[in-house]
């Protein structure tokens, strides 16, 4: 009998007409997103294929550890990439309303919205590849901002991401120069649906 594994599908996501990010390379951000979709089904299928005699063998398992190794990045490079597209649209507001869930507990776990804002600028600009994530820990209910190295080193177990950035070079490469970082993270905020951050909160 077939081991059970998981399936995913690449999603679709309408953000032609961004402003400061172009549909170019909005087009070829979504292929390289469908390429950890495709990652992470083959990783599961070759796993799911070693253990279909119920056993790892002696033989199989340098394959089997290198498989398993590579899953937390191609997981991860998929769903992040689902949550920052989600979180963009067009005709964004530049700042979320001041009565909105995610303003307030931006507001209540670093003073005021404009110093949380200088600290997710402050780690999307750090040097190296990866993401600026703002997460919610569901149990203190307050927002953090956290440093992903690559998809995988950083992320908090149990945090809800709410709002997510990507910082490789491959998200600005074709509209701005490597040094120019800061001048994405800006385009980025000119194109961020404040209501789909919000929407990712622990309900109270
Ligand atoms: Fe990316």
């Amino acid at each position: 009998m077939k081991t059970p594994h998981a399936s995913y599908r690449a999603r679709t996501f309408n953000l032609s007409g961004l402003q400061g990010i172009s549909d170019k390379t909005l087009e070829m951000h979504f292929k390289l997103y469908e390429g950890y979709v495709k990652q992470t089904n083959l990783l599961n299928e070759q796993i799911a294929a070693i253990l279909e005699d119920g056993k790892i063998d002696q033989d199989e398992t340098p394959a089997y550890s290198e498989l398993t190794r590579r899953l937390g990045f191609e997981y991860n490079g998929m769903v992040l990439h689902e949550y920052y597209f989600g979180n963009l649209k067009r005709g964004a507001d530049p700042e979320p309303e001041k009565a909105s869930s995610f303003r307030r507990a931006c507001e209540e776990s670093y003073r005021d919205f404009k110093t949380w804002k200088t600290d997710f600028v402050g780690v999307g600009k750090m040097r190296g590849v990866g993401w600026a994530v703002c997460y919610q820990d569901p149990s203190t209910r307050r927002v953090s901002n956290h440093w992903i190295t690559l998809h995988e080193v950083g992320n908090v177990s149990g945090f809800r991401p709410l709002l997510v950035m990507d910082v490789w070079e491959h998200a600005f490469l074709l509209d701005y120069a490597p040094a120019d970082r800061p001048k994405y993270i800006e385009a980025f905020f000119a194109n961020v649906d404040w209501a789909a951050a919000g929407e990712r909160m622990v309900a109270d």
